[in-house]
């Protein structure tokens, strides 16, 4: 089992990042547990990168378009997701992410507002087993959505319920992107987001759908 830990890191240039909120907050984060206070459960570095660089390789410019995301958290990977549509020049685009916990909520409005990029963003709060499907009705369009990151509750049938309520509406050249896929769970135990992955391998086989993997 990797040790998930190992996955952020602190020894980078924090000017490679997109938003100079983002790096003030990763300027005064030398370890995991001080980025945790300023950033949160958040994927941080090398992540955001890769999410960043997918939406810019992946989002035509110009074009208005909505990213979801399950669990704001902090708001930094919101952050990180809204720079991208707007370096792309998708000014009217928006990225709909949602929270259920009301001071994370809080913490993320504030960080956006800092960022810059709160325009740009639009938090359901709320369970997104609740107010998922209503909330993606009222966002989009069936097979409109390219950009989903799917990192709320990592439980495996909570998972399968994102998965399964949004897949209507992705594009054919969608790209779905979930955190933690590594095996976390021992035998006996809920298997999360590796678990939704193994099984819905057959599910799923021969689809178009890009499944990316942090
Ligand atoms: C791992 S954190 C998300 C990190 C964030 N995507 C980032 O990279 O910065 C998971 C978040 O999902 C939220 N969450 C958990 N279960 C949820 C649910 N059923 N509905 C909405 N949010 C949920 C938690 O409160 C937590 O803030």
């Amino acid at each position: 089992m990797r040790d998930p830990r190992f996955f952020r890191m602190f020894d980078y240039s924090r000017g490679l990042l997109p938003n100079s909120e983002i790096a003030r907050l990763e300027a005064l984060s030398p370890d995991l547990a001080t980025a945790r206070t300023h950033t949160g459960a958040t994927l941080g570095w090398p992540g955001w990168s890769l999410l960043y660089s997918l939406v810019l390789c992946h989002h035509p410019r110009n074009e208005p378009s909505v990213i979801i995301e399950t669990g704001s958290n902090f708001g930094a990977t919101t952050a990180i997701l809204a720079q991208a549509l707007f370096d792309l020049g998708c000014g009217d685009s928006r990225v709909v992410t949602f929270e259920i916990d009301e001071e994370c909520a809080e913490r993320a409005r504030s960080l956006w507002t800092r960022a810059g990029v709160a325009d740009m963003i639009h938090l359901v709060t709320g369970d997104v087993r609740e107010v998922f499907e209503d909330s993606l009705r009222q966002f989009l369009d069936e097979r409109q959505c390219r950009f989903a990151l799917l990192d709320a509750s990592h439980l495996e049938a909570d998972v399968k319920y994102e998965f399964e309520t949004i897949r209507p509406f992705l594009a054919d050249d969608a790209v779905v992107v979930f955190d933690n896929t590594y095996q976390i769970a021992e035998i006996g135990e809920d298997q999360r987001v590796n678990g939704f992955l193994r099984s819905s391998r057959d599910q799923f086989e021969g689809e178009s759908r890009q499944f990316a993997l942090l």
